[in-house]
């Protein structure tokens, strides 16, 4: 018996990285997964391989959000989850970051994420069960001088996942959010400028084992907050750093 059998799951970003190996993970766990990206050629190739269903979407346009939902019930039903999973990175300080470039990490990291929760909330309330993961990271706990509009959407998203825990709660949905540390996915390669010494200077700074995390180590974690396993947990912050913001 699979731990996400009969529950239908939309995954945004799920072209590839985390978001492709949670599909994958919550296929295996007998999940349908609407697989979500603006990149349809991957995203297709996934949701072909898990038997899931792919649908283009902008997590910044509520009316891509209405076609995700609208798809979702034609599918399967209803929507038991929601990882909201897609996000960029853009490097940056206070002092250089332009307000066009502000926006736009904003816009996908952050109002994508309250556009996904207000989406789904609907057919969740009607169903009275649901659980809602956000991924943000540790850049939403800590300041990150270089990437400054980066780090204020990911603050964004833990704050909205409380508030969100908080209202939907009544109505037994779970909403908490994941904190990756540094994760080898094609997010790494724009962070470190596509550097190999820079890649391993920064997996030297990691307290476990000295390694970036696979993508793979993140979607255990997003299984589990999906799943019934994590039942009492809401509002809650699930760091998966290999021990990056102990120090
Ligand atoms: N890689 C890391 O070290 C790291 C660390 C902490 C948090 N995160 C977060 O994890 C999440 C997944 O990132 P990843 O590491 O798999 O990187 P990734 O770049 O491989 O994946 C991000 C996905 O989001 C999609 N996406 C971007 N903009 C979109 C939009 N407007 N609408 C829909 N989809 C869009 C991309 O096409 C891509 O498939 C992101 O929210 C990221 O901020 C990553």
């Amino acid at each position: 018996m699979g731990k996400l059998d009969g529950r239908v799951a939309i995954i945004t970003g799920a072209a590839r990285g985390q978001g492709e190996r949670e599909a994958r993970l919550f296929a295996s766990e007998g999940a349908k997964v609407v697989v979500t990206d603006v990149l349809a050629e991957q995203g297709q190739r996934v949701a072909a391989d898990i038997g899931g269903t792919f649908v283009r979407h902008d997590v910044t346009s509520e009316a891509d959000w209405a076609a995700v939902v609208d798809a979702a019930k034609a599918a399967y039903g209803t929507i038991d989850i929601l990882v909201n999973n897609a996000g960029i990175y853009r490097k940056g300080t206070l002092r250089n970051t332009t307000l066009e470039e502000y926006r736009f990490v904003v816009d996908v990291n952050q109002v994508g994420v309250f556009l996904g929760m207000q989406a789904v909330a609907p057919v969740m309330i009607e169903a009275k069960r649901g659980s809602i993961v956000n991924i943000s990271s540790i850049a939403g706990m800590l300041g990150t001088p270089v990437s400054f509009a980066y780090g204020a959407s990911k603050w964004a998203v833990r704050g909205m996942t409380k508030a969100a825990a908080l209202d939907l709660g009544r109505f037994n949905i779970r909403v908490n959010s994941i904190h990756p540390g540094l994760i080898d996915t094609d997010m790494m390669t724009e962070v470190t400028g596509g550097e190999e010494d820079r890649f391993e200077r920064m997996q030297r700074t990691v307290p476990l084992s000295g390694r970036m995390a696979k993508p793979e180590e993140i979607a255990s974690v997003a299984l589990f907050l999906a799943s019934d396993d994590s039942s009492y947990a809401t509002g809650a912050e699930f760091v998966i750093d290999g021990g990056v913001i102990a120090q």
